[in-house]
């Protein structure tokens, strides 16, 4: 039984590189599997969001993560097709699976680079079409750090996120919107701030004007910032909803532009 509203469970996730060694319990995978199975992905995307142990493909196959991670027997793997906002829709539902763990009490990290795709794809049993870019460890973590923890600085977590002012906008791009003139949008942009990305790069703006919130990315090395843009949108969309902030996503004709990043989507108050 799942008690944590959501928004906790955004401030609680972090990268977690060190497992403990014990496979899911039957119960934990069970729950999973449940919640895994009912996801439906945004904006039109074909995605769907798989949990994998070294057992799924038949045979017994080390799922591989080139040291970044370690002791981990399962994994969550994110499998979409191609499409307009396909990466967006796919992420977000992958960012409520790692928020349904997280509130399971279950340690996870987004792997984008570091794992091989071929043990990987072994496993899945992708369909016709089927792209597999993304997979998280899912078990317990085992509060060891590994050398890569160290790297990448995993102890500044949300303290080393960009400043709201720097990535949020009102009207156009020239004016920074606060968090005291975020209105009720105060708490999901900052659950935006929060959200993981890769490198920790938060390619994303958003630009808010009367009775909308426009979302961008920006480009960056690794090809990741579509996918990050999904999980922002999913602190957005899903905080917007615990808050009982009325609201949907359309993708508009009409929307502030800039020559920085790409539009994504929109969120329009209702
Ligand atoms: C799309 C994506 C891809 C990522 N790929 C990797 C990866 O290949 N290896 C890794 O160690 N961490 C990876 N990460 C984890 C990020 O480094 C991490 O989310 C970021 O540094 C913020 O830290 P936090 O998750 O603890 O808040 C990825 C994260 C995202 C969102």
């Amino acid at each position: 039984m799942v008690t944590k509203p959501v928004i906790d469970c955004m401030r609680l996730r972090r990268s977690v590189r060190s497992y403990d060694g014990r496979p899911l319990s039957g119960e934990h995978s069970g729950m999973v599997c449940g919640y895994i199975s009912r996801l439906k992905a945004p904006f039109g995307a074909n995605a769907r969001v798989m949990l994998l142990n070294s057992e799924s493909g038949g045979g017994r196959v080390k799922l591989g993560t080139y040291g970044t991670t370690g002791g981990a027997s399962d994994f969550l793997a994110l499998a979409y097709k191609d499409g307009p906002l396909a990466e967006e829709g796919a992420a977000y539902i992958f960012e409520q699976a790692i928020l349904f763990c997280t509130s399971l009490g279950l340690a996870t990290c987004w792997l984008g680079g570091s794992f091989s795709r071929k043990d990987f794809k072994g496993c899945a049993a992708l369909l016709e079409g089927e792209k597999l870019r993304i997979v998280s460890p899912v078990g317990y973590a085992s509060g060891k750090k590994r050398l890569w923890d160290v790297f990448i600085n995993a102890d500044a977590h949300h303290t080393s996120r960009k400043a709201f002012e720097n990535i949020f906008f009102l009207y156009d791009f020239t004016t920074p919107l606060t968090p005291d003139t975020a209105g009720a949008y105060r708490e999901p942009l900052e659950m935006v701030r929060i959200a993981p990305s890769a490198n920790n790069f938060q390619p994303w703006y958003a630009v808010m004007d009367d009775g909308a919130m426009h979302f961008y990315h920006r480009k960056m090395l690794g090809g990741f910032d579509a996918i990050d843009m999904g999980i922002a949108l999913c602190h957005f969309g899903e905080s917007c909803r615990q808050l009982g902030i009325g609201g949907r996503f359309d993708v508009l004709g009409k929307a502030p532009v800039t020559k920085d990043a790409t539009y994504s989507v929109s969120w329009l108050h209702e």
